[in-house]
């Protein structure tokens, strides 16, 4: 295996720690959870590069594994208590490697997890990755680390995220969040909701389509409550300066909070041919009871509203949530009324999840009374629903012709290319002769001629 070489390393800033590893030591990255998870991952690299580790690529090449961690059900933390287990093997043959837990769980588990397997050496929050390189020399010394403090002010602004793939780039514009849902540990996780300066954020868009990528995600828990700290705007603001900062970059954004969904913001989306006609809208429950016990702060009303805008604005917007099925107290007739929500809105997909009570949360106190079978005849039923919409939306989409943006080969059959319309749909066709060949990158109009629940086919015709 092989060590991935580094590209130029950003200018060390006067006032920061320096890097005392001259021996270039390897560290891998090892990411779970969410999007922002991903490209915090991407700020720890680039941490990390400043202060002279070299990027490996699997554990075997590396002298530190860190494991950027989610806590936000518990099977999350299931799968990493796992994966320390496995990785206590490697120990065994490199006795000298260092282990460090980073992101939510660390966050959430705190000291407990030093010495966890008889290896993890190091637990860092996410506010503290500026001091993971400190802290990693120590661990080579024999020194267990912890640094778990939240900030108010943290967002790694000046540090420009290593992406060393594709054609997509995340941006986190802004951390923490402070809705606090009773079932949610976000809050407890990431802090509070804090957001980076609008320039900064259009100047690393126009940075990233310099360098030859196509879209952007801006990333936040919330991105609906972001306001500029100095002053210029709100999050339509936002959107309408990258917008314009970048008018052939795919704009996208992630997740917005039904509370917050502006007709500002929905009226921004229409008003731009190069922010992506989708929208991640998660509405938890159909039913208003739960809904206030979730702490959620919108009625089932109040969000069909908020959908009917969206369709009158944005004709052609798909739309997805997040569902989530056996909160505590839920009945059957709360059930029905998710069920039935679904049915109103025809969502293009949805992330269905089972009900996960987490300690400390508010929702923790109310008990976890719905069954586990109660709850796995729930999931089954709103995935099978959810399945079946998508798949009769999808049908309609045959015949229709995209613009497809290429992402690469297929992952299925790499003699096929994938690529994504703009409401998010992935699309698989086929290469074209050597002739008309296209690249990555290149958008390309794409004629649908079949489509299951998940994957749309077709066939590149003349644009
Ligand atoms: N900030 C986003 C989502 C963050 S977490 C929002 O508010 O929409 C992503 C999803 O995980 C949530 O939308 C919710 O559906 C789910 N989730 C969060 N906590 C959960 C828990 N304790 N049990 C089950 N699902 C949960
Ligand atoms: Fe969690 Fe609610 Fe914040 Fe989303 S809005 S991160 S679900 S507390
Ligand atoms: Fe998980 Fe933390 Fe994201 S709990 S979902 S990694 S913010």
């Amino acid at each position: 295996m092989t060590t991935i070489e580094l590209p130029v390393l950003q200018p060390e800033p006067a006032n920061e720690h320096t890097s005392t590893n001259d021996g270039g030591h390897a560290v891998y990255v090892e990411t779970y959870g969410c999007q922002m998870n991903l490209n915090d991952t991407e700020i720890v690299q680039a941490i990390m590069a400043r202060h002279g580790f070299r990027l490996a690529d699997s554990v075997a090449d590396a002298d530190v594994v860190l494991l950027n961690t989610c806590a936000v059900r518990d099977n999350a933390e299931r799968k990493i208590h796992e994966r320390l287990k496995h990785l206590r093997s490697w120990r065994k043959r490199k006795p000298e490697m260092v282990v460090g837990v980073l992101g939510c769980m660390a966050e959430r588990l705190r000291r407990s997890l030093l010495g966890e397997q008889d290896l993890v050496d190091l637990v860092v929050g996410p506010d503290e990755y500026r001091r993971l390189p400190e802290l990693v020399e120590r661990a080579f010394a024999g020194e267990q680390g912890i640094a778990v403090k939240l900030s108010r002010v943290e967002t790694y602004d000046d540090i420009t995220p290593i992406r060393t793939q594709g054609i997509s780039a995340w941006i986190s514009i802004m951390r923490g969040c402070d809705k606090f849902c009773t079932f949610c540990v976000v809050p407890f996780t990431r802090g509070r909701e804090r957001s980076r300066p609008l320039e900064s954020i259009v100047r690393e868009a126009a940075q990233l389509w310099d360098d030859g990528f196509r879209e952007v995600t801006l990333l936040g828990q919330n991105v609906n409550s972001y306001r500029d700290p100095n002053g210029q705007g709100d999050f339509a603001d936002l959107l309408a300066a990258v917008a314009q900062a970048v008018p052939q970059m795919r704009i996208r954004y992630t997740t917005s909070h039904p509370y917050d969904m502006s007709d500002k913001l929905i009226e921004t989306m229409a008003a731009y041919a190069n922010i992506c006609p989708y929208i991640h809208l998660p509405v938890q429950s159909g039913s208003d009871r739960i809904l206030q016990l979730m702490n959620r702060h919108y009625t089932v009303a109040h969000y069909l509203e908020r959908i009917e805008k969206i369709r009158s604005t944005i004709p052609r917007c798909a739309l997805s949530t997040d569902i989530i099925v056996g909160f505590c107290t839920e009945t059957d007739e709360d059930h029905r009324k998710t069920l039935e929500l679904m049915e109103t809105v025809r969502y293009d997909g949805a992330y269905m999840f089972k009900y996960s009570p987490r300690e400390n949360t508010k929702a923790w106190k109310m008990g976890d009374d719905v069954p586990e079978e109660v709850k796995a005849q729930r999931l089954e039923e709103v995935i099978q629903l959810q399945q079946q919409i998508s798949w009769e939306i999808n049908q309609t989409e045959i015949g229709k012709t995209f613009e497809v943006l290429v992402e690469g080969p297929s992952k299925r059959d790499p003699a096929q290319w994938q690529g994504r319309t703009d409401t998010n749909k992935v699309v698989i066709f086929p290469h074209l002769g050597t002739d008309q060949s296209y690249i990555v990158g290149d958008y390309v109009q794409v004629r649908i001629e079949r489509a299951t629940s998940a994957t749309l086919f077709g066939t590149v015709v003349p644009g």
